[in-house]
């Protein structure tokens, strides 16, 4: 523990605090250092002795006390007697015995129940049956109980004198067990003390100077940081933390991509999510009869079932490519392009339809665009599936593109993403020759993470396209898990109050 650092960062309250203690012996009440008259507040005392508390410069011991005051029965007692004293008068003044009867005379109802009571056990009367009627008969012991103040009626008026008294329990068990005679109340008092710590600072010396404890407009306009001195803070002094709203990991994680590429010169661009088949498989030449195609893997809509391919010419090209290769020199896939499956409605099941339906609408280079949107597979939920999730898709339309740029654009994104190992494999799609597959090295392990490629002749030929297209669709939550530390996909949609609250804004880079 650096105690000089310490010394240095002490408040003018903790200083007096420490002073004050000192002045004690060395602990001490709250109450009995605001009597030494350093402070103006009890809560100043709080404070200042928390602080040092967490500075493990004292110690605070919490002492709980009973105190007790006197109940309105009780007042009552003080003021008209106790009932059974009051019974006690009565009897003796009849010449030491009377009836039951003569004695609810004079006593009421509620009165008489709690003097019997107490006359019995006080064993200030002999109760004896005599034909129907019950006589009470003064006891020695009644008789100088009368003359005398009793034991109880004396802890009772010293309550009352001096309200709040501490009082072994033991001595009063018998009035507590009356109703409403005295009140108990717990009260907790703290005692502050100081420990080595604390003493060791004081034995380096305690300067009161005037500090500034916060820099405000006043004490710079006012010159006043020039001859004073100004307190050092203690940034790591605890405090609870707040948590405000911000945007979701995700939403963080979409945003800090959407940035990498708008910097890499890229432009942002959407799409529906309700498809024709056409623009999200045709189009990219991919055959009718594809397993991706099954209704196990892709979501068809029900209503509309179908939709207008709104350009005949176009959509007649891309049958014959289909059929036989059109105007490609490719042969096609050699079986009977079907209008109707062409027309089936479904959630997209890439991002690619985005990017090859922008190409359809511009088809003069240079273009480079990128789109982060969802998807939809009919995949069953577990730890690394979900059936809806986020592609970042984009493509780079140039003259003179090629494959080592493909590469090194991956390359720089996920770079600038945090990752500097990334690896291609080859791999298969019906769109690109050549096609690849993007992974990382995290934690010891590859990665997947995407596709790419170059768009093979049969998807840009239609459209009018002769120069290669570069193309890549990667998936964001499997990126999403690596970055937020996540080993199940689940969870980055699972909305876990404790995980978002403490998951930083601001990453800290190591
Ligand atoms: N569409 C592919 C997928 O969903 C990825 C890809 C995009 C591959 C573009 C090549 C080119 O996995």
């Amino acid at each position: 523990m650096d105690l000089d650092k310490i010394l240095l960062e002490l408040s003018s309250y903790e200083k007096k605090l420490l002073l004050t203690l000192d002045e004690l012996g060395g602990s001490g009440s709250p109450e009995e250092i605001l009597a030494k008259g350093g402070f103006k507040k009890l809560v100043e005392i709080m404070n200042a002795s928390s602080w040092l508390r967490s500075k493990k410069l004292v110690e605070i011991k919490e002492d709980i006390k009973v105190k007790y005051y006197v109940d309105v029965e009780g007042e009552k007692f003080l003021k008209e007697g106790f009932p059974e004293k009051k019974a006690l008068g009565f009897i003796i003044k009849q010449g030491g015995t009377t009836s039951l009867r003569d004695l609810g005379s004079v006593l009421d109802k509620n009165e008489l129940t709690i003097a019997m009571g107490w006359l019995k056990r006080k064993r200030w009367v002999d109760i004896k049956k005599e034909g129907k009627e019950i006589f009470l008969y003064v006891t020695d012991e009644g008789r100088r109980a009368l003359e005398s103040e009793t034991w109880d009626e004396k802890i009772l008026r010293t309550i009352q004198q001096k309200p709040g008294v501490e009082v072994e329990k033991e001595k009063i068990k018998d009035l507590l067990s009356r109703k409403k005679v005295i009140k108990e109340k717990e009260v907790v008092t703290s005692i502050i003390f100081l420990n080595d710590n604390g003493r060791k600072i004081l034995e380096k010396g305690l300067e009161f100077k005037e500090e500034i404890s916060q820099i405000t407009p006043s004490v710079i306009k006012k010159g006043e940081w020039k001859n004073k001195v100004i307190r050092p803070y203690d940034i790591y002094a605890f405090s609870p933390a707040k948590h405000g709203g911000k945007p979701h990991p995700l939403m963080i994680l979409i945003n800090q991509i959407r940035q990498i590429f708008l910097e890499m010169g890229f432009e942002e661009i959407e799409g529906d999510f309700v498809e024709s088949c056409f623009w999200c498989m045709d189009v990219l030449f991919i055959p009718q009869d594809h397993p991706a195609r099954d209704m196990q893997d892709t979501f068809y809509c029900k209503n509309p079932s179908r939709l207008k391919i709104e350009d005949e010419n176009f959509l007649k090209k891309i049958a014959e490519i289909h059929e036989n290769g059109g105007m490609t020199s490719s042969e096609g896939w050699g079986y009977k392009f079907s209008v109707d499956e062409s027309k089936k409605t479904i959630l997209r099941t890439h991002t690619t339809v985005n990017t090859i339906r922008y190409l359809y609408k511009n088809p003069l280079p240079p273009s480079k665009v990128f789109s982060i949107g969802r998807v939809f597979r009919k995949e069953n939920i577990d730890a690394t599936h979900l059936p809806e999730f986020y592609q970042i898709e984009g493509i780079i339309h140039e003259e003179n593109t090629n494959f080592r740029q493909l590469i090194g654009v991956l390359k720089e994104f996920y770079r600038r993403m945090g990752f500097e190992k990334i690896r291609f494999r080859p791999a298969y799609f019906p769109y690109t020759e050549p096609s690849m597959e993007v992974e990382v090295l995290w934690d010891g392990s590859w990665m997947e993470l995407g596709g790419s490629g170059i768009f093979r002749p049969e998807v840009t030929e239609p459209i009018g396209i002769k120069n290669p297209v570069l193309a890549w669709g990667l998936g964001l939550e499997r990126l999403a898990m690596l970055k937020l530390g996540l080993t199940d996909m689940r969870n980055v949609y699972i909305s876990d109050l404790g995980w978002l609250k403490n998951n930083p804004l601001i990453k800290k880079v190591d």
